[in-house]
């Protein structure tokens, strides 16, 4: 079942979203050679407690952290740890979640450390991109497969793939909530989008194949290929004036 959120309540949903990208734009700033993805962890819980929010993640389905770090060929859901330290020329993708006042935000994005490849320049480009792509979708009458395909076929037409195995969703009170929002294909429910809708968009590209697989600490998703994996997520409401990103900066 689709909840439409009315508009008090999307204006409720802009705080948590200002929050995660706030503190999405801090943990960037860190993320220099060096850094381990605990030190962004501990920063992190620290904005956390500064902002007065909860963290939408930490024990979610037993999940043990604030933050998923994911580094390079780790696609999401990476685990922060002192053994995993940034490198030059790495890319990290951090994903982040709030609750404030019963509503929850949710936003992640890719950035790079250091220098790094026009390859992977490339990849966070197009990811980026592909992620515009999906919100400028978000518009009352359009339907779920209209965001899919402006994903996949920007996606594959610069040579890289799409996630299947894990798609966005709708967001509000609780952090997954419906629909389900895949990147590829024709969704089934293919549902219509209407004014009040709130859905977490979020693009996973690959360099190489969409395979995917999850490593034995039951979290950690990596590319099977190895290759590097690109993430970049918003929170969109559907309104009569068009897609209101809640979790942009500003
Ligand atoms: N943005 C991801 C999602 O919406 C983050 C979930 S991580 C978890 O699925 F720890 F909460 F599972
Ligand atoms: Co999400």
């Amino acid at each position: 079942m689709v909840v439409l959120r009315t508009r008090d309540e999307i204006e409720k949903m802009k705080r948590p979203n200002q929050v995660v990208a706030n503190i999405l734009n801090e943990l960037v700033g860190l993320c220099r050679p060096g850094v381990s993805t605990f030190e962004l962890e501990e920063k992190s819980r620290e904005l956390v407690e500064k902002y007065k929010v909860k963290s939408a993640f930490y024990q979610y389905r037993g999940y043990p952290d604030f933050l998923c770090a994911s580094l390079n060929e780790e696609v999401v859901h990476g685990i922060p740890s002192k053994q995993k330290v940034l490198r030059e020329g790495d890319i990290i993708s951090l994903d982040f979640g709030v609750i404030d006042n019963g509503f929850y935000g949710d936003a992640a994005l890719t950035a790079p450390v250091g220098k790094i490849s026009d390859a992977l320049k490339k990849l966070l480009a197009v990811g980026s991109e592909a992620l515009r792509r999906a919100i400028e979708q978000c518009r009352p009458g359009n339907h779920l497969s209209d965001i899919a395909r402006a994903v996949q076929t920007w996606a594959e037409d610069n040579g890289f793939s799409v996630v299947r195995d894990f798609v966005g969703h709708g967001i509000g009170r609780n952090l997954h909530e419906d629909p389900q929002v895949p990147n590829f294909g024709i969704p089934k429910p293919n549902v219509r989008l209407r004014e009040g809708m709130v859905l977490a968009l979020e693009p996973m590209l690959n360099m190489g194949t969409w395979r995917v697989k999850i490593l034995d600490d039951g979290w950690t998703v990596v590319t099977e290929d190895g290759q590097p994996s690109a993430h970049f997520e918003h929170t969109v409401a559907v309104t009569g004036n068009g897609p209101l990103v809640l979790s942009r900066a500003n």
